[in-house]
Formats: structure tokens, sequence, C-alpha cells
């Protein structure tokens, strides 16, 4: 049987979209799903509902990644692999992340309605903790399961209240039996937004990344002097927010000066006491640098922390610098990367070759076995935001050069 006309149910794959939305759902239309949250766990019961209908075999693995396994021809060849996150930033998006579970659990459903037997075994993958805006960092599941990150580190990250990772995905239920370490797979293939503007401005239905920028993680902490604002004379003031007012904006025009393809941003701060007639004493506010150029991108930290220095001590308030998580750039398997390209052509979408600045939990693949995403357009370039949007349209046509991509990797001997 020729499988070339098989096309995903676009109408399905929209409904499961928009159940999963209502997980979390916010006013603004977008979703809060944070890790290991009940919406989380929510977001897991009814992913895990659906894998059993399709009678596939589950697993849960130390790290709360949930895997689900559709049996092959020959399953003692290793497996493709698909899938992305469940998990959402703060008043996120509806299809970060979840446009590529649903996307590969429509692939499998839709190779179920049709009776297809693949030669090789193919499995559809939730990863804990994609975001790493509740338990810092990012990509923890698949980092861990890649064996790039320690397990018992992961289980010590705390979030913002004090609660910590391992405690979390044990409340929620969702501590797996099995380790948390790789296993051979043939191919992994992630389907996501674009979360950026190119496409849309390209005019291309399809994007294909030659791989994921380096993601640089720091967290600064800045001691100041409290004190009533009223009677104390500007001179001699230890001010930590102006501090940290000094260094965010070195951040800013960190790429400029560094001359080289980067970014650089300040995104979260916290300000002690936090009182409008204190002079701030403690600020924590965290860095993320990206690049293609691990080189650059260490380099730059090397001239920001030395710029840091000397705001610190020119402002007399003592720091602290921490190398948070480094994840070097991930540049994908090309001939993966070719496929994603062939298929998107022969499925009638436009493609374009670029290249992915946000993280995924391709990186961590990417370290493990051949590996390649499929890209649809973000409206407005908009992400990590609640009016995030890319057309139904554009979600059934990466889920359909999905479903082939895998369909071909799954048939390879
Ligand atoms: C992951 O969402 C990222 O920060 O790019
Ligand atoms: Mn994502
Ligand atoms: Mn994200």
């Amino acid at each position: 049987m020729s499988l070339d006309g098989l096309r995903v149910n676009g109408a399905r794959l929209r409904e499961s979209l928009e159940e999963m939305a209502r997980i979390g759902g916010t006013r603004g239309g977008g979703v809060t799903r944070l890790t290991l949250s009940d919406e989380d766990k929510r977001a897991r019961d009814l992913f895990i509902s659906w894998l059993k209908e399709l009678n596939l075999e589950v697993s849960i693995d130390e790290m709360g990644n949930i895997f689900g396994r559709r049996p092959g021809r020959n399953n003692d060849l290793a497996p493709v692999m698909s899938g992305s996150h469940v998990d959402s930033q703060p008043q996120g998006g509806r299809f970060d992340g979840i446009l590529g579970v649903m996307g590969a659990l429509e692939a499998l459903r839709t190779m179920a309605d049709n009776g297809v037997e693949t030669l090789r075994p193919v499995m559809i993958v939730d990863w804990t903790n994609e975001e790493g805006s509740r338990f810092p960092p990012a990509m923890v599941g698949s980092g861990v399961w890649a064996g790039a990150l320690d397990l018992d580190w992961a289980y010590a990250k705390t979030d913002v209240n004090g609660k910590t990772f391992g405690g979390e995905l044990e409340r929620i239920g969702y501590k797996g039996p099995i380790k948390a370490a790789q296993w051979p797979v043939h191919a992994y293939y992630e389907y996501h937004i674009e979360q950026g503007p190119i496409l849309e401005m390209v005019k291309k239905d399809i994007g294909a990344p030659k791989g994921i920028l380096c993601l640089h993680w720091y967290d600064i902490r800045l001691t100041g002097t409290a004190n009533q604002v009223g009677p104390t004379p500007m001179e001699g003031r230890n001010d930590a927010l102006c501090a940290a007012a000094e260094m965010i904006l070195a951040v800013n025009r960190l790429p400029e000066k560094m001359g080289g393809n980067m970014v650089a941003t300040v995104g979260e701060i916290h300000n002690h006491p936090n009182s409008r007639n204190i002079i701030p004493d403690g600020v924590h506010f965290t860095v993320d640098i990206r690049s293609w150029d691990d080189e650059l991108a260490l380099k730059a930290w090397d001239v920001l922390a030395g710029e840091f220095d000397s705001i610190a001590a020119a402002r007399g308030c003592p720091m602290e610098k921490e190398v948070t998580w480094r994840v070097e750039h991930s540049p994908f398997d090309q001939r993966l990367v070719q496929r994603v390209l062939d298929k998107g052509a022969a499925l009638g979408y436009s493609t374009h070759h670029m290249v992915s600045g946000a993280g995924h939990d391709a990186s961590y693949m990417n370290q493990v076995c051949p590996t390649a995403m499929i890209f649809v357009p973000s409206i407005g370039g908009r992400s990590h935001v609640e009016v995030e949007e890319t057309t139904w349209e554009d979600c059934e046509n990466g889920a359909n050069v999905l479903l082939h991509c895998l369909l071909e990797s799954a048939g390879e001997e």
C-alpha cells in the first residue's frame, strides 16, 4: 500500500488542541500550565487517556517523562520518536509545546485509522519541564534522559515558594518507575510553532531549522543597604536596584558590542523589600544569552561579567554571579532536515531553511540521535504570550509533514 496519500485529520487535531487549551486556560486566550502544577497533572492525565485509547504501551520515567509506544513489525529495531512538552510559560500560549505533542498523537491516530504497520516502533513523548520558568533551567526532562543533566540535581531544584521539583513530581503522582536514561533512537522529530517572525515574513508554510542556538543562563544576586529613602542622602547609597538597572542595560547592549549574531535578555527580576520608600537591599535577576556561535556567547559573558564587576564596585553592592545552565548550539542531522524540506514540498507546501532561536527538547535529543524539527508560522511572530496564534490550517500542514517524516524513518531498515 502506498502511504503517500495519507493525511492527518485536521479537525481532530484542532479539537485535541482546544481541549488541552482549556486546562489552565487564561482569560486572555492563553494557558498557564506550569511544570508539575495541578494543571500540568490534568494535561498529563488527559494525554495518557488518549494514549490508552490508541492501545499504546505507556510508560513514565523517574523524571515524569511520559512515553507511548506503537509496536512495529520488528521491535528489535530502534524506535522513531516524536513529541514535545505539555507545560507552559506563565500566561503563555496555547500552541507552544502542546502542538508537537498533539501533532505526534494525530500522526499516530492517522496510522491507526488506516491500519498502517511500520517496520520500526514509533514512540510519542511528553518531556517534563521544557519551559524552566517554574523550576529553572529548561529542558530538564529530556536533559536527564539524554544523560546531560543529573537526576538528583534536577530533583533538588526549587520554585519561588521553596517547593522542590522532586517533591512536586511525587505530589502530582508522576514520579514513574523506569529510569530516566536514554535508549537507542533511530530518529527524533519535534514539531513546534516557530515562535518568531521569519516564516510569516518570507511567506512560507513550513520551516526546517538547521539547528538551535546555544542557550546560556545566569543568575545575579546583588546586596545593597536598605534605608529610609527620605532622610538618606543620595551620596553614599548602596542601591542594589540601581546597580541592577545599569547591568540590565549592559545586557541589552551586549549583542551590538560583541558584533556577532547573538541575543541577550533579562526577563526576570526580584527586588527586596520592594517598597517605594525603602532603598532596595537585595536584587536577583536572570540573564539569557543565545547565539549559533558558542564561543562568542562565552566571550560575551566574560565581557559582561567584567562590566558587572565594575558596576557592583562603583555602587558598593556585593554581587554573586551564578552560571545556572548552558547548552551548546545544536546542529541537526542534515539528512533529516532535508527530509523535512522534501516531505513539505511533496505535500505541496512552501518550505524554508532557517535556525531556531527558541530552545527545545530537540537540543538534548540531538545529543542522542539524528534529530530534526518542523516549524509552522506564528502569527505576528508572537510567542510565550497569551496572544500566541497559529492558523488551524498551518497546524494541520505541519502535522502532515511530521506524519510523512515519521513514516519514512519508521520504514528504514
Ligand atoms: C524555551 O521555551 C526557550 O526559552 O526558548
Ligand atoms: Mn516549546
Ligand atoms: Mn516555550
